[in-house]
């Protein structure tokens, strides 16, 4: 499909547009929708915890350089997902130079102990890693989903939490800081940014930082939706509270499954015409909220850009496929698309 509007020109007035990609979906015939329609990446993957230092002290950016590049030869801005996350973290953070597990310590010497040596994994991962893409990257998700309003506290009951308690989140943010330089942009990013009681603990928690002087720049709301969900409303509520503290915003991790979550079964390849229809309006209602708002939505970004290729195939639901993007499964646009350039 050559004759059609380009997304993110569609857009340049309002904010870039970008999509999560892997490395080899800088080749081949998803390299050139890309090129046409986004001119933001981030890594689906390859630049977490797991796939950068698999083993202590040994750095792997192979595959993550491959997004570098390809973002690089095509003038596209690049976002880093994430230097910190609970899940795709290899195992090793979060043992003793013995090799026993850190929240098996009871001892309260010992407990210390480890925390100290967590915290310095984290900042050595974050100089190294900082260091090695600095120029190339235009914002940071420096935590990852550290927000779960129904663990203690409203913090994520997480091995860092369990280990090291608030200060993991204060250490990341100073470190990336420290390695990044001044003009860097530091983001918290979470889902489900709009439900109050999520939205509420991530402000305190916020607010509580950056008066205790820790660098945060924004707020990355990974707008995981559905066809079913409440109205833009409250997704661009929370955004104005976060705009009112001075932060920017960025939809980060953009999706709408044709499900509502985990109700339904796989439609298959017959999905109705209506919640196709359904979709596309949906999408046509946040597009025009998201720029009505671009004096605090500074970017939006797909997890993805076609529906051959997304995390919710199989997720929440085994063996069941989604169709949550732009784009269809052959790479052609759907109403969704449409709706997205209407809004324009
Ligand atoms: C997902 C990837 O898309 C999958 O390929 C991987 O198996 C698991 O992680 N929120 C996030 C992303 O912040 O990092 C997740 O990405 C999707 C949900």
């Amino acid at each position: 499909q050559t004759d059609i509007p380009s997304l993110a020109e569609a857009y340049a007035d309002d904010f870039p547009i970008g999509a999560a990609i892997t490395p080899e979906q800088t080749e081949g015939p998803m390299a050139e929708l890309l090129k046409k329609h986004v001119n933001m990446l981030v890594a689906e993957n390859v630049m977490k915890p797991m796939l950068l230092q698999p083993t202590e002290g040994q750095f792997r950016f192979g595959q993550a350089d491959r997004i570098v590049e390809f973002a690089r030869e095509n003038g596209m801005q690049l976002r880093f997902h994430t230097l910190v996350w609970h899940q795709q973290t290899p195992a090793w953070f979060f043992h003793d130079r013995e090799g026993k597990r850190m929240t098996d310590e009871t001892d309260p010497a010992k407990r210390e102990e480890n925390k100290k040596l967590l915290l310095e994994r984290l900042e050595n991962h974050i100089r190294v890693v900082v260091e090695h893409f600095k120029d190339d990257i235009t914002s940071w998700d420096v935590v990852n989903e550290v927000v779960e309003p129904s663990d203690p506290g409203g913090l994520r009951n997480s091995e860092w939490y369990q280990i090291a308690g608030i200060d993991y989140i204060e250490t990341a943010f100073r470190a990336a800081r420290e390695a990044a330089g001044p003009d860097a942009k530091l983001y918290i990013n979470d889902y489900n940014t709009n439900e109050p009681a999520k939205r509420d603990r991530l402000y305190e928690l916020v607010k509580e930082l950056l008066d205790r002087g820790v660098p945060i720049d924004g707020v990355g709301h990974q707008t995981h939706v559905n066809v079913d969900w409440p109205s833009a409303d409250s997704l661009i509520e929370s955004m104005r509270k976060f705009a009112g503290l001075g932060l920017d915003n960025i939809v980060t991790e953009m999706d709408m499954s044709i499900y509502a979550y985990n109700n339904r079964s796989d439609y298959g390849d017959d999905i109705p015409e209506a919640v196709i229809q359904k979709q596309a309006d949906r999408y046509r209602e946040f597009f025009e909220a998201f720029r009505d708002n671009r004096d605090f939505v500074s970017a939006v970004v797909f997890w993805g850009i076609a529906d051959s290729h997304t995390w919710l195939h199989d997720f929440p639901v085994q063996g069941r496929t989604d169709a949550p993007l732009l784009f269809d499964r052959q790479l052609q646009a759907k109403p969704a698309f449409w709706a997205a350039i209407e809004a324009a």
